[in-house]
């Protein structure tokens, strides 16, 4: 596939495995610089140099956790700082739906509230803090 992305840059929200990290794969077959974040430093490290060796693209592991606020804005500043301007933001961080386990009646404000924080306003957050600079 060749998508015309050689040069640009990329944050990848969830990168250190699954779907996260098989699109920072893709699109670093693309050319793209990808920073990828996930909270697991170990998982994180070990998933940019596999593939960074495989494509022989810049990929920079930085830990945040996309349910922070403070953490997000250390994240961005820290992808900015990088790569320069981001052009590409891909959210795949979260947890795998709890909700799905639980029966409509059983669904607890607080869990809601909790899913809803780390897979929904992840993205608020990072476009507002990352948007003012691209
Ligand atoms: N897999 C599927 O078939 C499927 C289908 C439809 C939708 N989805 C949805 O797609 C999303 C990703 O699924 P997946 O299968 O790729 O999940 P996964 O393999 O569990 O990967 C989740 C990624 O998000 C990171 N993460 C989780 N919580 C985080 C937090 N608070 N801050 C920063 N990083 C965090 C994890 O690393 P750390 O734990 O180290 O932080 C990991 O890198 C989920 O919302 C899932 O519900 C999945």
């Amino acid at each position: 596939m060749h998508l015309e992305l050689a040069g640009k840059t990329a944050v990848v929200t969830g990168g250190s495995r699954g779907i996260g990290k098989a699109i920072a794969r893709e699109l670093a077959r693309e050319g793209v610089s990808v920073a990828i974040v996930a909270r697991g430093q170990e998982a994180l490290k070990a998933a940019a140099s596999e593939l960074s060796a495989e494509t022989n693209v810049r990929i920079i592991p930085i830990s945040a956790d996309t349910s922070s606020d403070e953490s997000v804005k250390a994240m961005v500043e820290r992808a900015v700082a990088e790569l320069g301007t981001v052009h590409i933001l891909v959210n795949s961080a979260s947890t795998v739906g709890s909700l799905v386990a639980f029966k409509l009646p059983d669904v607890q404000v607080a869990t809601f509230n909790r899913e809803l924080n780390v897979k929904v306003l992840v993205g608020l957050r990072c476009i507002q803090h990352g948007a003012p600079r691209s």
